[in-house]
């Protein structure tokens, strides 16, 4: 049995749990009331909710005002504050780190407003941020939020097109980004001109803001082109924070579907941050002085939560590291937990398989004392890792909370919470506060009672729910809540056992789970149709041992060309440039054909089987147009 250490402490304790959840479930509205009040709120709101998911309509705090800014940093400069640490930044080397006090980070934070706002940026407008893990992008997202601009982070290993697409789609009028990135050996990955590329077919882009990491030499284009540090050089560091709508937007992060191009979720202000506050407070049972990190990038939603919004907003001190888990070798993420003293490490199932895979000297040979509470988030964390996590690197004497969640949630929706005492390895345990699960059959019908299994869909409103996709609401009524009406579904598969803990059990739709990154196999699939030679292709998942799933594309070439390993290197290329390195094939199978239906209809069931090895279990293959097709691509299966 795992005894926490600050149980005594501890936010919420286990008997609490089943009182508050249901007490959360039954008088909805007067809890997240209760919950509301641990932000600021410029003016109060009037009505907790109105939700009507038939029509996709989900409001929370309705008429509040705030700032999230305001909720971050000066509300704790207020209360005597100012001189706390509220960001630890580590470089990529290991001699590199800076930290920023509260009252440093509103200076830094308000001079960044006073820029965008010298520069024409107003509330409403959308800022694409394309950055590396430096302490300027923590810096321009609270500004955006500081006057009401909307942020729209893509993350920094997106190629030119990907970037470009996401600003067009939601026309951004600024792009802030950084000369070149450096991350483990890489020391000029090329950021700039990757926006410099991007946005030759950007229209909506007025200006470009340039942080200075490396000094590596680039090109700036005049009256276009801004170096963040002269901007910042004469300006005020004064700037009132605005008076934000509950429901005016906070930011937009692109997310893969199963079909389509990426999709805008959209969030907005006073809900998310109320959840995102709460959810980090109970979850990590964060403490006054506790040290916080979270190794995400904050281009996926869990740095915005979990890095950002989250900690700052209750007075944390949260650490950001802009380098990686094996540079300069595999004990990095433990020393820098020894030299910080971090209480509280948050990451990702893939990282942890990478370093186990490395053997236990690189943790032993740190001390580790200071860890409290390990977190896990983006996949299933299966029993090996869970217990290398729980035994090396935890010794054995910090709780694992395995956080489930989405972009489109917000915040940890179902977890265990530090003071359990019956872990379950693999098992995301129990729904959180006011979070109401629902296993479904395929039908649409609730499976009721423990133990069950089937697709998992939320049934109450929350304040973290995403709002839309931007400019897209019927793509977000569509995806979400038309298959099983009065319900959000997930995309999720999952599982109840007889304690009723949760086990999800992987997408259910054509989205995979590549290292922690959401990939839709239609974007890969386009991006490998831009290949010259390619007629056609399907990318499906396969068991991974490091990355979790891998991308298996089946590609058939144009007629009367030979596949080779040139036009596959080629392909796999295409795939890096269109997309980014996450999304690189792992394999690819040439075929003459692909399995389908007499309609035309892609059988990705009978693929999927096939890259996962299970030959012998295809099922019914009778119903496809040509079934010999199978047995070559059984054949010749990578
Ligand atoms: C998966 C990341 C199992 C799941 C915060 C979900 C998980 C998708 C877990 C969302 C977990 C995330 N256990 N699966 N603890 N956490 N997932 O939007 O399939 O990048 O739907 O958000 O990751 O990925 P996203």
């Amino acid at each position: 049995m795992i005894r926490y250490k600050d149980i005594n402490k501890a936010h919420i304790i286990t008997e609490q749990y089943s009182k508050l959840y249901n007490e959360s479930i039954n008088n909805n509205e007067n809890f997240w009331s209760k919950v509301s009040k641990r932000i600021h709120w410029f003016k109060n709101w009037d009505k907790v909710s109105d939700v009507d998911y038939s029509k996709a309509k989900i409001k929370w705090f309705e008429n509040g005002k705030l700032n999230v800014s305001y909720n971050c940093i000066d509300r704790h400069i207020e209360n005597g504050h100012g001189d706390d640490i509220a960001l630890i930044w580590e470089g990529n080397d290991i001699l590199e780190d800076k930290q920023f006090t509260y009252k440093e980070l509103l200076d830094e934070v308000s001079k960044f407003s006073n820029v965008l706002k010298s520069n024409n940026i107003v509330k409403g407008d959308r800022v694409c941020i394309y950055m590396q893990m430096i302490p300027e992008l923590a810096i321009a997202m609270l500004a955006c939020s500081r006057i009401g601009a909307v942020h729209s982070i893509v993350f920094g290993a997106f190629s030119s097109d990907s970037l470009r697409d996401r600003i067009n789609d939601s026309r951004c009028r600024a792009v802030v980004t950084q000369d070149t990135g450096v991350r483990g050996l890489k020391k000029d990955i090329p950021m700039k001109e990757n926006v410099d590329k991007a946005i030759i077919d950007c229209p909506s882009i007025e200006k470009v803001f340039v942080v200075n990491r490396t000094s590596s030499k680039i090109k700036m284009k005049i009256n276009r082109d801004l170096w963040w540090h002269e901007e910042m050089l004469n300006i005020s560091s004064d700037c009132k924070p605005e008076w934000m709508d509950s429901e005016d937007p906070l930011f937009i992060l692109y997310t893969s579907g199963s079909t389509g191009t990426p999709k805008g979720v959209l969030h907005t202000t006073g809900g998310y941050l109320v959840y995102a506050s709460y959810t980090h407070e109970v979850v990590f049972d964060y403490q006054d002085k506790d040290i916080y990190w979270c190794t995400a990038d904050i281009g996926w939603i869990t740095g915005h939560s979990y890095i950002i919004y989250g900690p700052l907003s209750n007075k944390a001190t949260t650490l950001m590291f802009e380098g990686v888990p094996n540079y300069p070798d595999f004990s990095r993420f433990w020393q820098i937990v020894d030299k910080h003293k971090v209480n509280i490490f948050y990451t990702a199932p893939t990282a942890l398989r990478a370093l186990m895979k490395e053997g236990n000297e690189f943790v032993k040979k740190t001390d580790r004392k200071s860890l409290k509470l390990l977190g896990s988030v983006g996949e299933t964390i299966k029993e090996p890792e869970w217990k290398w996590y729980y035994e090396v690197v935890g010794e054995k004497k910090c709780p694992i909370v395995d956080t489930w969640w989405q972009t489109e949630t917000g915040g940890i929706m179902i977890t265990p919470l530090p003071s359990m005492d019956n872990f379950k390895p693999g098992s995301a345990a129990k729904p959180f506060f006011g979070i109401e699960p629902i296993i479904l059959d395929p039908n649409g019908n609730e499976v009721k009672g423990n133990p069950a299994e089937g697709l998992l869909a939320i049934k109450k409103s929350w304040p973290g729910q995403m709002r839309t996709l931007y400019g897209n609401h019927k793509r977000f009524f569509d995806n979400y809540f038309s298959q099983f009406k009065g319900y959000y579904f997930t995309g999720d598969g999952v599982k109840r056992d007889k304690d009723g803990d949760y086990w999800i059990t992987g997408r259910v739709d054509d989205v995979l789970n590549v290292s922690g990154h959401r990939l839709g196999t239609a974007e890969i699939e386009g991006a490998i149709g831009q290949h010259k030679d390619v007629a056609e292709a399907a990318v499906v998942g396969y068991p991974h041992d490091l990355k979790g799933q891998g991308v298996y594309a089946y590609v058939t070439l144009m007629t009367g060309v030979e596949s080779n390993e040139i036009i596959e290197k080629e392909i796999k290329f295409k795939v890096r440039e269109i997309i980014g390195p996450h999304a690189y094939p792992d394999k690819i199978q040439f075929s003459s054909g692909l399995p389908k239906t007499r309609s035309g209809k892609i059988m990705r069931r009978i693929l999927r089987k096939i890259s996962e090895g299970e030959i012998n279990s295809l099922g019914d293959i009778s119903t496809l147009s040509d079934p010999s097709i199978v047995e070559s691509l059984v054949k010749n299966r990578k």
